[in-house]
């Protein structure tokens, strides 16, 4: 299959890489850029394993080729951290018992940022509709929900 260039800011970083045409943003960030945080679960759009940000919009990785991602920012759970810092999402997650196999988690940080990087103070429904398409196993989403709306908290009480 035909190499090609692909060039776009992955967590603020520029990345330029060669990859396979018609490889998935998902198997180029893992297999390529060295970012493993999107997961592949299904691969075919119904579980939110592999969400990212792309442009500041949730997208799911495995439905998007990464040549249409040429010039794009694109944000994933791995570039969260500032400095050792967790993200406000982050420290939620881990305070509030909101992980427990792990799996879900990097997609539903991504979709819970994008719902909080247009909405800062969510209420309840807006978050549940937020992290609607990211499929959890373990938690019975109550937690999740919770931290989503502890760090939207902190966030606006950082900001005030
Ligand atoms: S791996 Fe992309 S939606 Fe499941
Ligand atoms: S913590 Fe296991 S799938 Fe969500």
């Amino acid at each position: 299959m035909a190499r090609v260039p692909v060039q776009f800011t992955l967590n603020g970083e520029e990345r330029a890489e060669f990859i396979e045409s018609g490889t998935t943003l998902l198997h180029a960030l893992r297999d390529t850029m060295g970012d493993t945080s999107p997961k592949g679960g299904c691969q075919q759009g119904t579980c939110g394993a592999c969400s990212v940000i792309v442009d500041g919009e949730l997208r799911l990785s495995c439905l998007t080729l990464a040549q249409t991602c040429e010039g794009a920012a694109i944000e994933t759970t791995a570039g969260l951290a500032a400095g050792g810092v967790l993200h406000p999402l982050q420290r939620a997650i881990m305070d509030g018992f909101a992980a427990q196999c792990g799996f879900c988690t990097p997609g539903m940080i991504m979709a819970a940022k994008a719902l909080l990087d247009h909405t800062p103070n969510p209420t309840r429904e807006d978050v549940i509709e937020a992290i609607s398409g990211n499929v959890c196993r373990c938690t019975g989403y109550e937690p999740i929900i919770a931290a989503v709306l502890a760090a939207a908290r902190s966030n606006s009480q950082n900001a005030g």
